[in-house]
């Protein structure tokens, strides 16, 4: 059986009331989804991913009553940023209720969630009775799928269905913030929503996004969004015209840094942004390095984003896809 592309909420809801899996379109990256109050169907999402279960999944919902449903307590700043970034690339963790099963929080005593903000998963949603629970539709440990074609070509021998929702719009996953200690919110990994845009609402927070001394995000593991082709930092190598390889720079202006501007290069280089714009970068970050893949490349030199904004969610991908398989 192959999975159906389409854009039918009827047949999507169908399924995933039949504790099925649906990928779901987001601005971020497409969701593998499931009824996240019910265990049969959460399970198969760790089986379809191949994903170790004591990684923990988000849930996604479309309004307050949910929420209210999923979480016992909202503190004042997680308030005042979903007011602020939702329905956005914001996943909050929250003290869950009793309502969520463990295998979706992994036996934590709190929970992920999110609103996302597209419009096709959020009328979906309004026609459910139930959260879903979604990782990022890929292989555990693959990148991140921004079309219903990446899904389709991973996983579309193990689902019913796709809601193709078009490109996304985002490119990365959400930003997680943290409010297990209520008065230290901590972005425990980066994403579509920079600690700049968090820290203008609510003041300073705390920024822990290294696996080893945050072992409770799991997702944040050294080696993730990695594809098959090897990733090797640009200012590590000395190039010559002889030896130059396939290189993908951050944009036409930051490549200045390396060579004459008028250099012909044997191939031609890529770029993250033609424009030097972080956000158009981010957004096609994840289709550039599954490109890679999809030509059959085994080396590519890169070149980091500048380090600011949502540049950070890119280097913190980029670092993560770099380090060797295990
Ligand atoms: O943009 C996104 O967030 C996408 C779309 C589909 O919404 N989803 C996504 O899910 O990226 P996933 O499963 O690939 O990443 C979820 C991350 C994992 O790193 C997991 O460890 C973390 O969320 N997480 C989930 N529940 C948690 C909890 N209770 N405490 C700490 N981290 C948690
Ligand atoms: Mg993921």
């Amino acid at each position: 059986m192959l999975a159906e592309t389409g854009q039918n909420i009827e047949k999507s809801v169908d399924i995933l009331r039949n504790n099925g899996l649906v990928a779901i379109p987001t601005e971020t990256v497409y969701g593998l989804a499931a009824n996240g109050f019910n265990q049969t169907a959460v399970a198969k999402i760790f089986e379809a991913k191949n994903r170790p279960f004591f990684d923990p999944l988000i849930l996604h919902i479309s309004n307050a009553k949910m929420l209210n449903e999923i979480v016992t307590k909202i503190p004042q700043k997680a308030s005042q940023l979903m007011e602020k970034f939702w329905p956005g690339p914001l996943t909050f963790v929250l003290q869950k209720s009793n309502k969520v099963p463990d295998l979706v929080t992994s036996g934590h005593s709190t929970v992920a969630v999110r609103m996302p903000n597209h419009p096709l998963t959020l009328s979906l949603l309004d026609n459910l009775e139930f959260p879903l629970a979604a990782p990022s539709a890929n292989p555990f440990g693959y990148v991140s799928p921004t079309t219903a074609k990446h899904v389709f070509d991973q996983l579309g021998s193990k689902i019913p269905y796709i809601l193709d929702g078009g490109s996304c719009e985002v490119g990365l996953e959400s930003t997680i913030i943290s409010f297990e200690n209520e008065l230290n919110p901590t972005i425990l990994r980066l994403g579509g929503i920079s600690q700049e845009k968090i820290e203008e609402i609510i003041g300073k927070v705390s920024c822990n996004v290294n696996q080893n001394s945050n072992p409770q995000a799991p997702g944040q593991l050294d080696q993730h969004y990695s594809p098959y082709c090897k990733l090797l930092l640009i200012n590590n190598i000395k190039l010559n015209i002889s030896n130059i390889p396939k290189i993908l720079f951050f944009s036409p202006v930051t490549r200045g840094k390396y060579f004459e501007n008028n250099m012909i290069f044997p191939h031609e280089p890529i770029y993250l942004s033609e424009n030097n714009d972080l956000v158009e970068a981010a957004s096609k970050l994840f289709s550039t390095l599954r490109d890679f893949d999809q030509k059959g490349y085994d080396t590519v030199f890169i070149e980091m984003s500048p380090d600011q904004g949502i540049g950070r969610a890119i280097n913190d991908r980029l670092t993560r896809a770099m380090v060797k398989r295990h």
